[in-house]
């Protein structure tokens, strides 16, 4: 399967969206609250869906895998709690630039201003995070190494409707958290054919299917639901033109 997530524009968009602050991602106009553009989405999935005080001892020890983690932000936040976190996404351009902010800190990217007229601004790791706890890597979520983990903590980001068969996915979950762990996931549910055949869908066919009900029902027997939250997010086209997300955000703890 090919990454459709390999273009100059969408590397630029997700540098944008993982450490992009107010002033290069925001429009004076925008109707959105500070809330949703202060911290990235993906320092806020974290921030909002882990629970520190569930996490095993001693620190030294903790454990994360991130899937689809694009170009790292949530992996380099996951380190701020996780000894070692590994992190890895199907696109090669992806992984490339997270590896750069991993080494250097930082990374130069580009963003649109309007049709060819791009600007320039710069991609930064908090200096605070020890980034040697992260390791990046290509990897199919779909077909990961056996044998991997388990993990103390799982996150998959807005992922689970990129995938072809969500619901295998979402079945080989429970072999890489380990009891108590904790299981991370967001979706906004973008059910598109692009990426999953109609009849792999979760939900979003029938009025008395919903994907959120759907999730809840296939997890509930390996996990434990602690958290459900609404996370928006916000992807900067260019300078007019956003996407405005909610992702559903869920933690899970594994029985
Ligand atoms: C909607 S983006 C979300 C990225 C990131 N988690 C975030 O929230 O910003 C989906 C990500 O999943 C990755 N992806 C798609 N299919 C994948 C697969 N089979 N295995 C691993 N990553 C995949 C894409 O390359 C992309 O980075």
């Amino acid at each position: 399967m090919a990454s459709l997530y390999e273009s100059p524009k969408l590397l630029g968009e997700y540098l944008l969206l993982h450490y992009g602050g107010e002033r290069e991602l925001c429009h004076p106009a925008l109707p959105v609250p500070a809330s949703v553009t202060s911290v990235p989405f993906p320092v806020r999935c974290v921030q909002e869906l882990l629970d520190p005080a569930l996490l095993p001892s001693p620190p030294s020890e903790i454990t994360a895998l991130e899937v689809g983690c694009a170009v790292g932000a949530s992996a380099f936040e996951l380190a701020r709690h996780c000894h070692r976190v590994e992190a890895s996404d199907y696109s090669a351009s992806f992984i490339a630039a997270a590896q750069r902010l991993r080494s250097k800190g930082h990374h130069s990217a580009t963003r649109l201003l309007e049709g060819t007229i791009t600007a320039q601004f710069e991609a930064i790791v908090p200096p605070e995070i020890d980034r040697t706890r992260v390791s990046f890597s290509v990897q199919d979520a779909t077909s990961l190494p056996a044998g991997m983990g388990p993990f103390d903590v799982l996150l998959a980001a807005n992922l689970i409707c990129r995938l072809p068969d969500t619901e295998a996915f979402l079945s080989k979950l429970a072999v890489l958290v380990k009891p108590g762990g904790q299981l991370l996931l967001t979706t906004p549910f973008t059910w598109l054919e692009e990426y999953t055949p109609r009849e792999r869908w979760i939900g979003g066919i029938n009025a008395d299917r919903r994907s959120e009900e759907e999730l809840i029902r296939r997890l509930s027997g390996e996990f434990r639901l602690h958290r459900c939250r609404d996370l928006p997010f916000l992807i900067r086209e260019h300078e007019r033109k956003y996407q405005l997300g909610i992702a559903l955000g869920t933690c899970w703890i594994r029985r």
